[in-house]
């Protein structure tokens, strides 16, 4: 591949295991954060945040056992402005070929007053010991002015030239609350750009949240202002509304290079396989009409649009489905599809499984084959996710008996693992969700309340798959949980079980939002 001159190249820096995983209910373990930067590797991502490590220990051992294995992407670990933060980054980040520490502090009046209780004196002293701290470990230091787009721009210009005097190599500029609109982040970028005597040490790196739905816009405007990293998440996940959506910015930047003439490395084919496995591993489904990534992105259902796009494709699509690696595939799957049918039909849908997962796959994709007329791709999708999600689970499901109807009390009598040890329990409700739900925590008792119990077929007919989530909250914590099966109950006992073996694993976890700077 031929390297795209350096001023027309965007460094794509991803945080989906870093910020995207602070979004309430998006808790990941370290084998899922492992699969997802294992398939950013390969798609070409320039930097990794894999984590913050100093947040917990699982956090450390995500973006350690990361470092190990990448040999493409810069791995990174996040870190306040403290030395006990940088070291533990730097010890995460040890085994990496290629690593970076990012370091951070708030330089707005409001964060440094009330969050910090520092004056702004001791916030630009802390800029500089921090990066010459990081500089220590790697020549590859980036530095954040968190609320950098609320701060005061000449304090702020100044940090920045400390830090690239410190030895920061990039200079990212968040607007961490998503405040700013297009035009006026563009000319924050520009004044860097103009007034930092030295900014042509460093790399201007974007990082956006999307509390007005402007993350995007204003990350591509800031690209035009000169900023040449930019800093995103697949599917948009974040805290509150999210990040920049790492789809869009780069099927912006691919589509409409006429007006955005730069260049990413990303290989976009595999746009859509990051989309569904983050989707499967948080449990965030992603909304039918999402750009680029969403079941209806490329869906024509008026008549006109239909016509239009059977004469020429181009009158209802700007992109290609399978630039984002969706196809059109003729390769129907049912009961007696073998094993070589089925892992082609799963590449074609983005999915290259291990030999044991492909086993398991497979297997389930017969018993539903067994139940199911046709088995749709979206039928597949929601199998491969489902088995994804439940891998690392301590709790899992091994059988399930109802009683229910007119007349009857609801009684559930439910079997699971504990990690490997099997229990047993029966239970009474007011309804057989009910009753599955108490059966669950008399076997794993647990004080987590539900808050969100919601149910979709995963295609039309009365035997198309229920696609259950259940989201729980336990101080302040938040988990969601999802399985797909043709039974509705099963599928709520194995959502609830997949949600709490989460919270399980997060209870060790401490939040990294209780730990900003
Ligand atoms: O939004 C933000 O300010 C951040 C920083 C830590 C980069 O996530
Ligand atoms: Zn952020």
């Amino acid at each position: 591949m031929t390297e795209p001159s350096t001023n027309d190249r965007i460094i794509v820096f991803d945080t989906t295991l870093r910020d995207g995983e602070q979004s309430p209910g998006a808790s990941m373990s370290v084998t899922e954060k492992i699969r997802i930067a294992e398939l950013l590797d390969a798609m070409n991502v320039d930097v990794i945040e894999a984590g913050f490590a100093i947040a917990s220990e699982g956090d450390f051992e995500a973006v350690n056992a990361i470092a190990k294995r990448l040999r493409n992407s810069v791995v990174c670990s996040l870190a306040r402005a403290s030395r006990k933060d940088i070291d533990r980054a730097a010890e995460a980040l040890q085994p990496a070929e290629r690593k970076r520490i990012h370091t951070f502090i708030a330089t707005s009046p409001l964060h440094m007053r009330v969050k910090l209780g520092l004056t702004p004196e001791q916030v630009h002293e802390r800029v500089i010991e921090s990066v010459s701290h990081a500089r220590k470990y790697t020549d590859d230091v980036e530095w954040s002015c968190e609320d950098g787009s609320r701060s005061e721009p000449d304090f702020l210009f100044r940090c920045i030239e400390s830090a690239i005097d410190a030895g920061a190599t990039t200079i990212n500029i968040p607007d961490t609350v998503g405040y700013s609109y297009p035009d006026e982040f563009a000319d924050l970028i520009a004044r860097i750009r103009n007034t930092v005597p030295n900014i042509d040490k460093a790399v201007i790196s974007v990082h956006c949240h999307n509390d007005l739905g402007l993350a995007v816009a204003n990350s591509l405007r800031a690209v035009q202002a000169g900023a040449r990293q930019v800093e995103c998440t697949i599917n948009g996940i974040g805290e509150r509304a999210g990040n920049a959506a790492f789809e869009e910015l780069i099927m912006a930047i691919r589509t409409r290079n006429d007006v955005l003439p730069y260049q990413s490395r990303i290989d976009t084919t595999r746009i859509m396989q990051a989309s569904r496995l983050v989707s499967a591993v948080t449990g965030f489904a992603v909304q039918n009409n999402k750009a680029i990534v969403g079941a209806n992105a490329f869906a024509h259902e008026s008549g006109i649009h239909q016509d239009g796009m059977l004469k020429d494709a181009q009158t209802y699509e700007i992109m290609r489905p399978e630039d984002i690696g969706l196809v059109r595939s003729n390769l129907v799957m049912g009961k007696h599809s073998g094993r070589h049918a089925f892992r082609t039909k799963l590449r074609e849908l983005g999915y290259e499984l291990g030999d044991n997962a492909l086993n398991d796959a497979f297997v389930r994709f017969k018993a539903l084959a067994d139940k199911k007329k046709e088995v749709f791709d979206e039928d597949l999708v929601a199998l491969v996710d489902d088995e994804i999600a439940g891998e690392d689970q301590p709790i899992k499901f091994v059988s399930l008996h109802l009683e229910c109807g007119s007349g009857v009390t609801p009684t559930a009598r439910l079997k699971v693992t504990v990690n490997g040890e099997e229990r047993a329990a029966e239970a009474t409700g007011c309804g057989p969700v009910d009753a599955i739900f108490i059966a669950i925590r008399q076997l794993v008792p647990h004080e987590a309340t539900l808050s969100l119990f919601q149910i979709h077929a995963v295609t039309e007919g009365t035997d198309a798959q229920a696609e259950v989530t259940v989201r729980l909250e336990e101080n302040g914590r938040t988990v969601n949980g999802q399985a797909a099966e043709t039974d509705t109950m099963v599928a709520s006992a194995r959502a609830y079980l997949a949600a709490l073996s989460k919270l399980l694993l997060k209870r060790q976890k401490t939040a990294p939002a209780a730990l900003s700077a």
